[in-house]
Parts: C-alpha cells; structure tokens; sequence
C-alpha cells in the first residue's frame, strides 16, 4: 500500500513519543494514542522538550517546532486511530500486552491499513499470526533516543507480503532513517548482540570484577562507546533489559543467554533504570 499519510501511534512513552516526533517531522499526520489522557500529555510533553533542544541546537527553527506539533494530535480511544494509514505499536515488552492491543484495533482499522510494531525481540511471525493482517503485519524497531539515533531496523514476519515491506522502506526513508533488514529471530540483529554485551556487563558487576563506574568506564574510554553498558541498560530500562534477555534465552534455548540474577533481582525490586529514578545510577 503506497501514500500512507496518517499514522497511528500506540504508547506514548520514549519510544512512542520518539517516533511521533519523527514522523511528525518528515509531515505525516500523527495520532497519539495511550491508556490514559495523561500519558498521552506526557508523550506530547516529551516530544515538546526534545523539539525545544533541537531548536536550542539550531537543527531546526522554532516555525518547525511548531508545525511539527500541530501534526500531532492525542487518540485517546482505539476508535480514533481508524482513519490511519499505517499504525505502530509501541507499547511495553510484553507479548500480552501487544496481543490485547491488537485485539482491540483490528476490527476498527481500514482492512488496507498496515499494522507495525516496534518491538525489540518478540516474533513478528508469531504477532502476526494473532491480527487479522499477517501480510500486512511488519517489525519497524527504532532505536532509543528515536529523534537522534540513524538506523531502524526492518523485519518481516513469514506473511508479510512484498508491498507491505516497500511500502515500509519507502515510509522509513521519509523519516530520514537508514535501514537494516533482519530476519525475524530472538532480538532481530542489534539486540542479539548489544544486549548479551549488556548482561555481560551486569555479570561483570555482579561477580565483582568492577565496579559501576569501572566498568562504564572501560567501555566508553577502552571502547570509545558513547555510554557505558550499565548507563545504556538505565537508558533503555532494566525491565526492558530483562524481557529481551528472557526472549533469547527461551527463544534461543542457550544458557549463553541466560540474564544475570542481579538484573533480575534490580528488576523485582522496581529499580529499573532512569524512568524509575533509580538503576545501576541514582537519578533522584
Ligand atoms: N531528542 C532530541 N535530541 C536529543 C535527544 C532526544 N531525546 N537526546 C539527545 N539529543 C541530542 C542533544 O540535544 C545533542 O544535540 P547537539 O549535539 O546538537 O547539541 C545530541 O543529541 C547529543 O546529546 P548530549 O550532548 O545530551 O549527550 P551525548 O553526546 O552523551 O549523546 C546520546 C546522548 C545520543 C544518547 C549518546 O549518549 C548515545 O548515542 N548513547 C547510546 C545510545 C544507544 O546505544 N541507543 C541504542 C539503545 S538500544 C535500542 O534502542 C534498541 C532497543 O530496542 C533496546
């Protein structure tokens, strides 16, 4: 399906506010959906404050900001993303969750609507299976923070038909984006290798090799990453982390894979990461 000109939303936390932003940016008309009103003026509020940076930054001017802004409207029932053209998914990790919201979309969306969603790790085959659209069913992973970072990674599901992928490619190349095509396996390419260097990281912490500073040290200066590994697991959220690993580990069914006791421990007790206030760093 070609001239997608409205796109639905769904999750209005950093990633679904990252990819608000930058589809409202490239002039697609936007519609902002969450469970509440409030999380979705939460969206709105943070796609307002990186704006503000990035006019504070001369990337684009105040009039940008604006307009941009104005593209994007809050959806808050499932009813009023409709009239959209493509929705993305970007709700939390988890596949109950996913299903539940498609479960609610499918029968109101336009049946040539194209459905995406922006998972890190979880099968598309196996989401797609659950929609009514698996031809029409397609993985856009962006990368966190959406507005800065230059890759999105594309993967198709089993059923996912030919101009469902370039209708895909077309609308990713529009946001200014380069594009990585995975297949669809446990956490796709940059995830099957980012996050077990991660849980290595936390591993590293938890048998007292380095300490927290230690070791985001080492990596950013002995590997010249812009953050360190415990920095980037607070960024991204342990819980995310965590969800991730536990889908290579099924996924993948090799004890290389298995996350490490401490994430889960920081896990259950609600310390996950910067959202928190609280992860490997204190941010209160
Ligand atoms: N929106 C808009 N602009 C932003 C921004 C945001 N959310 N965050 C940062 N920026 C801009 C800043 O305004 C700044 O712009 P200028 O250079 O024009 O001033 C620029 O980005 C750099 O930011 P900072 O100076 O604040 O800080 P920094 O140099 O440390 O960069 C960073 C911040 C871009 C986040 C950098 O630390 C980085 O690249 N970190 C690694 C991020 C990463 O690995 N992401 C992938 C995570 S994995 C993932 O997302 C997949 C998954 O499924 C889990």
């Amino acid at each position: 399906m070609t001239g997608i000109r409205t796109i639905g939303v769904i999750g209005a936390g950093q990633m679904g506010a990252g990819i608000a932003h930058v589809s409202a940016m490239a002039g697609y008309n936007v519609l902002l959906n969450d469970i509440s009103e409030d999380r979705i003026e939460h969206g709105l509020a943070t796609v307002n404050g990186n704006m503000a940076r990035q006019v504070a930054s001369d990337k684009i001017s105040e009039e940008d900001r604006k307009t941009t802004l104005s593209r994007i409207k809050p959806a808050p029932k499932v009813e009023d993303l409709a009239a959209c053209d493509l929705v993305i998914e970007a709700a939390t990790e988890d596949e109950t969750i996913k299903r539940k919201i498609f479960a609610q979309l499918c029968p109101i969306l336009n049946p040539e609507a194209l459905l995406a969603t922006n998972t890190s790790s979880i099968s598309i085959t196996r989401l797609a299976a659950q929609t009514d659209r698996p031809e029409r069913f397609i993985g856009i992973h962006f990368m966190n923070p959406v507005p800065v970072m230059k890759l999105v990674e594309v993967v198709r599901g089993i059923a996912t038909d030919e101009t469902t992928f370039e209708a895909t490619k077309e609308f990713v190349s529009r946001l200014g984006k380069s594009i990585t095509v995975a297949e669809d396996f446990p956490a796709f390419i940059v995830n099957r290798i980012l996050l077990p260097m991660i849980n290595e990281a936390i591993y590293t912490l938890y048998e007292g090799v380095g300490s927290v500073e230690a070791i985001d040290t080492a990596m950013r200066l002995g590997a010249n990453h812009p953050m360190g590994p415990l920095q980037l697991a607070d960024f991204i959220g342990l819980d995310t982390c965590l969800s991730i690993m536990q889908v290579l580990y099924d996924g993948l069914a090799d004890s290389k894979y298995r996350p490490c006791p401490l994430l889960v421990k920081y896990v259950e007790a609600g310390w996950l990461g910067r959202k928190a206030g609280r992860g490997f760093y204190d941010y209160r």
